[in-house]
């Protein structure tokens, strides 16, 4: 699992080891705060310009995805305070999407049990229909007559809501933690077409798709999407230490600086926002994914990826297998014809992970038997079809446990 989705280059990368040692001996904090910076955080910024997938003035760091997140929303209701359009300010999220914890993260986040006694979402915060083929397409409806849907029905919720009141709209390129869902081919370019119909912010979650994942620099290229803005954080230090980033375009800092000019301050940020030490391994990072051309490996192991994972199908216990890049999911169900998932009280995926941690796998669990696989992507091909070895014969022991049970 690469951690949680993070660990790109492995537990043992001695250059991040040593980035880090480096910059404590040479300055373990330093702010950016009140016009105050530090090398690691500019050429890191330099640097996230070059590379991101879209135009960027500023880069705005922070040390988790969930305060990136956060901070999309903040910049976005700033702006159009800022841009005289105070009403603009609802943000349309997705049921499944994975945004964070935080407030305003957790409120995007379209998981019910991430909202529930939390007393979220909070309001203004919308969630359109999940772009999942397998579970949400209506009978005989092609991929992307399943796409050309969601993007309408995506239009009705903006034209419902006002045009006016809509501010932002958010998206993983495949979303992770709501089960490694891969949305249906043209659905990026029609919801694109739609929110720039109606002047809506588009915002790309690269949290777990940046760097690689997809078998490209970012997870927007492979889904052929041009956002406005990326949230990256995960994989942007290998996580060997927190941080994370939102890019701001030149339109949005002018209205920053607009604003900030009026109320005399920007009064956005955090302690440890772009730390010298987590810059400093960033740009390490960022460098060994540039020399070792990291993303077009993970494009190069994909197809073998893919096929392994694709081969689990045809297994008793598994509903579909999907993926992109170097991620995958498994939804596992009681009856492959009617897509029927098992009981959770039955705890069938907690028995696929403990299988395969005896099988000296480590995968993840996600509620609604799914199984999400997400190497580091310096995996090699030998180490592939041993991870998918040890997965099928951990889910032939576990379809031994379940037999029984669902003849009873
Ligand atoms: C797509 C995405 N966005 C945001 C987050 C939140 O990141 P963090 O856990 O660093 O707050 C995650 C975490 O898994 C994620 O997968």
């Amino acid at each position: 699992m690469a951690g949680l989705w993070c660990t790109a280059l492995g537990y043992g990368n001695e250059e991040l080891v040593e980035a880090a040692a480096a910059q404590m001996r040479k300055l373990p904090f330093s702010h950016l705060f009140t016009g105050k910076s530090h090398d690691p955080a500019i050429e890191l910024a330099e640097r996230l310009k070059e590379i991101a997938p879209v135009p960027t003035s500023k880069v705005f760091f922070c040390s988790s995805g969930s305060e990136a997140n956060d901070t999309q929303v903040k910049l976005v209701w700033y702006m159009n305070n800022a841009l005289g359009r105070p009403k603009k300010k609802k943000i349309i999220s997705r049921i499944k999407a994975y945004h964070g914890v935080t407030v305003a993260a957790a409120s995007l986040t379209g998981l019910p049990n991430n909202h529930r006694d939390f007393d979220l979402p909070i309001a203004g915060i919308l969630h359109a229909g999940c772009p999942h083929h397998y579970r949400f397409a209506q009978d005989g409806e092609s991929e992307a007559e399943f796409a050309r849907r969601l993007a309408t029905e995506l239009e009705a919720l903006i034209q419902r809501e006002g045009p006016d009141t809509v501010a932002a709209f958010i998206a993983e390129p495949v979303m992770g933690a709501g089960g490694v869902i891969v949305p249906p081919q043209g659905y990026f370019p029609e919801v694109t077409a739609v929110c720039r119909k109606y002047d809506v912010y588009m915002i790309s979650d690269e949290v777990i798709c940046g760097f690689g994942r997809l078998g490209t620099m970012f997870g927007c290229s492979a889904l052929g999407f041009a956002p406005d803005s990326i949230s990256v954080a995960k994989a942007l230090t290998s996580a060997y230490v927190p941080l994370s980033a939102v890019t701001v375009p030149e339109p949005m800092y002018q209205a920053q600086l607009d604003e900030s000019r009026k109320i005399g301050v920007f009064a956005h940020g955090t302690t440890y926002a772009g730390h010298p030490v987590a810059a400093a391994v960033a740009l390490k990072a960022l460098e060994i994914y540039a020399r070792e051309r990291i993303a077009e490996q993970a494009a190069r192991k994909a197809p073998q990826f893919q096929a392994r994972l694709a081969a689990l199908a045809a297994h008793p216990l598994v509903g579909e297998a999907r993926g992109f890049g170097l991620v995958g999911g498994l939804e596992l169900v009681a009856d492959k014809r009617s897509k029927r998932s098992f009981d959770a009280k039955a705890g069938v995926g907690p028995r696929v992970v403990r299988c395969a941690e005896e099988e000296g796998l480590i995968v993840r669990f996600i509620a609604g038997d799914i199984l999400s696989i997400c190497p580091p992507l310096i995996i090699t091909p030998a180490e592939i079809d041993e991870l998918f070895d040890r997965l099928g014969r951990a889910l032939d022991r576990a379809w031994d446990w379940v037999r029984p049970e669902r003849l009873a």
